[in-house]
């Protein structure tokens, strides 16, 4: 069994974090989304893992490497231009052989694992299984439609008129029978090879393919609510721990991760919040719910519900919420009669009392 992990998507509802991070790469409770999915690919004991990338590949080989600390061999395919889920299948025919594989979208969050679902595929080694959520808005997915047995009869992709509510999730478990079908497939109406399609060519062929209905915590991390939420939900289930300083004057509360060389100075930090390495919190209240990266500067800042990159400076602006701030961006309080000097990157948001 191998693993096809999908990083090439370059996150245009994520703009503009993600003109300079790939989506994929940004953190959530601490650690990348990307990360996130791997260790659930660990866990379910594959190790050999193609990973498609884009042009921002060399970022990703930057954080990862060859995937050895996370106990995986990582082989890096490129995909030059965005032209579906499918056509990553076609990508990887070499890399895949004739091998069962996951297929996992990497800007997927699924808090619980993949543990049940991937025994399920071991038991039964269906030509496709899928795993399935309940949605309140099926036409931004891909969506299959079961019939009372619960075996999968039909599926579309992106439908204006769903006919069900049963969106996929991107974790889909394949025999080699999958590569037949993406190689008969034609581009959709938007340019792409989908996986829907080629899934449904499948089922339109008498082949076997299960779905399971997914109860855990699952997200697509599309947008900056999204990352924000699976960052409270991730962070939840997070034990504190102090690696770093804590003077006498400062309060921790709940469940604090404090890195190795981060200081904590004259603050009160309420977890659940991670203080990245090498961080300094000066009379500051942190939390709940914020990670802060590695090698910031907080000083009189006061942020909750928020994620913070690498390299970012707050000083004296409290009140900070449900914010994501970029790699060494700077945010500070107006020192003279009210004038806001703003200095801001394409497709920002800046919400100002
Ligand atoms: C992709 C798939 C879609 C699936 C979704 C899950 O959509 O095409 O079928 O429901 O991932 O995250 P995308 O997010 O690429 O638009």
């Amino acid at each position: 069994m191998k693993a096809l992990v999908l990083a090439g998507g370059s996150g245009t509802r994520l703009r503009p974090l993600s003109h300079a991070i790939p989506k994929q790469l940004i953190p959530v409770a601490g650690k990348p989304v990307l990360a996130h999915c791997l260790e659930n690919i660990a866990a379910i004991g594959v190790t050999d893992v193609g990973l498609i990338v884009g042009d921002r590949g060399d970022e990703m080989r930057a954080q990862l490497g060859d995937g050895a600390a996370l106990g995986l061999r990582i082989t890096y395919i490129r995909q030059h231009a965005p032209l579906g889920l499918a056509h990553c299948v076609r990508l990887a025919a070499d890399f895949l052989g004739d091998d069962d594989f996951v297929m996992y979208l990497g800007d997927n969050i699924l808090a619980d694992g993949i543990a049940e679902v991937a025994a399920d595929f071991a038991a039964n080694r269906p030509a496709a299984q899928i795993l399935l959520v309940k949605v309140a808005n099926p036409r931004e997915y891909g969506v299959a439609e079961l019939d009372a047995d619960g075996r999968v009869t039909g599926l579309a992709e992106k439908p204006a008129e769903p006919r069900s509510d049963l969106a996929l999730t991107g974790v889909y478990f394949f025999t080699p029978a999958i590569h037949e079908a993406v190689r008969a497939i034609a581009p959709s109406p938007r340019g792409e090879l989908e996986i829907t399609d080629a899934i449904a060519w499948l089922v339109a062929r008498g082949l076997r393919v299960d779905a399971s209905q997914f109860h855990g915590y699952w997200k697509d991390t599309g947008k900056i609510d999204d990352l924000l939420e699976c960052n409270r939900v991730l962070m939840e289930r997070r034990r504190g721990e102090v690696r770093g300083t804590v003077d006498a004057t400062s309060r921790l509360y709940g469940e604090v991760v404090v890195e190795p060389g981060a200081r904590i100075v004259g603050s009160v930090v309420t977890g659940p919040a991670v203080i990245g390495a090498g961080t300094l919190v000066r009379d500051s209240l942190i939390g709940p719910y914020t990670a802060l990266g590695r090698n910031c500067t907080l000083l009189g800042a006061g942020i909750e519900h928020s994620i913070v990159l690498d390299g970012v400076s707050v000083r004296r602006v409290r009140g900070i919420y449900g914010s994501l701030i970029g790699r060494e961006a700077a945010v500070c309080s107006a020192i003279d009669d009210g004038h806001r000097r703003l200095v801001i990157g394409d497709h920002a948001t800046v919400e100002v009392a």
